[in-house]
């Protein structure tokens, strides 16, 4: 089975109804990133940055997988699919995608402030000032804030090095190092990318589907169905 990896970014979950961050409308119109989402918002207003991801948490408990993440589902019936994501939410898990690792960590999750090894679900919406890992430090979120080290990243590059398909959809390929994996896919290996939008991207090697998730895996699906002759 061919390898099929999928670097996935916040507009696969548009459509779900999280909002993504650099549209018109999205998060980082909201809200200044370094104020929530830096270890510099973390030691000003702990408060805050609290606030912001409980509130990103309790929408997620309301939120469904779409179409997209069914349908890299409905891929792992004839590739070796591995999700490789951006996003912190847990629809590619709750759709029912076996491999995903998650680069920019989750936010279903807390970690000791003391040791990052410590990692605990969070039960609900809600991670409070307070609320202590098992050697009495305090949980932050189990994200990686700006200015953090993306620990996956050497994972998530071996990975890509053994493509022999990749996939790119919903992410504007703004934010490295997660942008530059594109570059670790082996040289012609067939890049499909699926956005409603423009990315621009020096790549040339790249099939571009203008379209939203659900509609551009499906039609993903079609191509692929086509290219490796198999039947569903
Ligand atoms: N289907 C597919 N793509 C979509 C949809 C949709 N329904 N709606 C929007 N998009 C596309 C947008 O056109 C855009 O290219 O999703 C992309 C979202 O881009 P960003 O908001 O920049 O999100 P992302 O690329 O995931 O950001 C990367 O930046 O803020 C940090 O850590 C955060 O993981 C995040 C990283």
């Amino acid at each position: 089975m061919e390898n099929l990896v999928v670097l996935t970014g916040a507009g696969i979950s548009a459509e779900s109804g999280i909002k993504t961050f650099r549209e018109m409308g999205g998060l980082w119109e909201e809200y200044d990133v370094m104020e929530v989402a830096s270890p510099q918002a973390w030691e000003k207003n702990p408060e805050l940055v609290m606030r912001f991801y409980n509130e990103r948490r309790k929408k997620l408990l309301e939120a469904l997988p779409n179409e997209g993440h069914r349908g890299l589902v409905e891929l792992e019936k004839y590739f070796n699919v591995q999700i490789v994501t951006q996003n912190v939410d847990d629809l590619h898990e709750r759709a029912g995608s076996k491999n995903i690792l998650h680069l920019h960590g989750e936010l279903k999750k807390a970690r000791s402030t003391s040791d990052s090894n410590l990692i605990y679900e969070i039960d609900g919406w809600e991670l409070k000032l307070g609320d202590t890992c098992e050697k009495g430090s305090q949980l932050r979120p189990h994200i990686v804030w700006f200015g953090e080290t993306v620990p996956k990243i050497s994972e998530a590059a071996i990975i890509c090095e053994k493509a022999d398909i990749m996939v790119v959809i919903g992410t504007s390929l703004n934010v490295y190092p997660a942008a530059g994996l594109l570059d670790y896919a082996p040289h012609g290996t067939p890049i499909y990318l699926i956005d409603p939008n423009d990315v621009g991207t020096k790549n040339n090697n790249i099939t571009f589907i203008k379209e939203k998730a659900g509609t551009g895996v499906q039609q993903l699906f079609n191509i692929l169905k086509e290219k490796y002759s198999f039947n569903d």
